[in-house]
């Protein structure tokens, strides 16, 4: 019963950690997260962990995150998070059989690499959070997701998703805001929410990350946390044009919806 109780604070206690402490992680300890990592559930494991541990690639990649590059050249490890339907289509063929990855149709294989990636990444963090390392997940190439194939030499089929850096702590930042469970969740059928538990929701946002001053510690801007939320959000020539270049790599590897 004590074990389960740890597990669970680790779990309700976990945040994500911006400041370093410069170091390096010792492989053992790489190779615990990593083997805590693929443990995760999953379909056909469509995902692909390229760590970094090049300085230049790491100075590189620092290039590509602007705004967030203290927080990768003081992380103690750093693993690209890539959707990987390159081996798995080669593992398929292997089978000998007329298999639904050599179609232009497999939805469900494209979504299953996300999630195989996204529950592989979750168990990374956790490992991380119980062997006293923080972490956090930077989304820069999902939105530049050529940068990051050619840094990478990714082949056909792979879709860099996220970077997981992971470090000692160099920061104790509040526990962030999270919608009420009654937005989230809801039983026998789907229910909507008020405007108001939104509203009061985004209230609490605003204020908790106002008083961390989470904007202009993390990304130097001056400005609230909603405007910020806005202008991370909002539909104009430039995000049009990020989402036309981000549709055609998904396009152009497996990534089919
Ligand atoms: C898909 C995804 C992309 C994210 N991208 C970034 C990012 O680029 N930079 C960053 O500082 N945090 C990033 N985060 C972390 C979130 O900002 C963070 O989890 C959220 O603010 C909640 O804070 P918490 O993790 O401390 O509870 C990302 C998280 C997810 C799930």
């Amino acid at each position: 019963m004590r074990k389960r109780r740890s597990v669970l604070k680790l779990l309700t206690n976990r945040r994500s950690i911006r400041v370093f402490k410069p170091g390096k992680m010792p492989d053992e300890i790489a190779e615990m997260i990593l083997e805590a990592g693929v443990r995760a559930p999953t379909y056909l494991q469509s995902y692909k962990i390229i760590q970094v541990k090049d300085k230049e690639v790491k100075e590189r990649i620092a290039d590509l995150c602007e705004g967030q590059d203290e927080l990768i050249k003081n992380a103690a490890a750093v693993f690209l998070i890539c959707a990987d339907l390159h081996r798995t289509r080669r593992m398929l063929d292997l089978l000998g059989h007329r298999h639904v990855l050599k179609s232009d149709k497999h939805p469900v294989e494209s979504m299953s690499a996300i999630i195989d990636s996204a529950f592989l990444i979750e168990n990374m963090i956790i490992a991380a959070e119980a062997l006293g390392y923080g972490s956090t997940v930077l989304d820069y190439p999902l939105v530049k997701p050529r940068e990051f194939a050619n840094l990478f030499q990714l082949p056909k089929g792979v879709t860099p998703l996220l970077l997981l850096c992971i470090g000692e702590r160099g920061e104790v930042p509040p526990l962030r805001p999270r919608l009420p469970l009654e937005a989230v969740l809801s039983t026998d059928r789907y229910e909507d929410v008020s405007d108001e538990i939104l509203e009061d929701y985004l209230r609490r946002l605003e204020d908790s990350m106002n008083r961390e001053n989470y904007v202009k510690k993390y990304t130097g801007l001056d400005m609230k946390f909603l405007e910020y939320l806005r202008l991370r959000t909002v539909l104009d020539d430039a995000s049009k044009k990020i989402y036309d270049a981000v549709e055609k790599y998904l396009k152009e590897n497996l990534m089919k919806f």
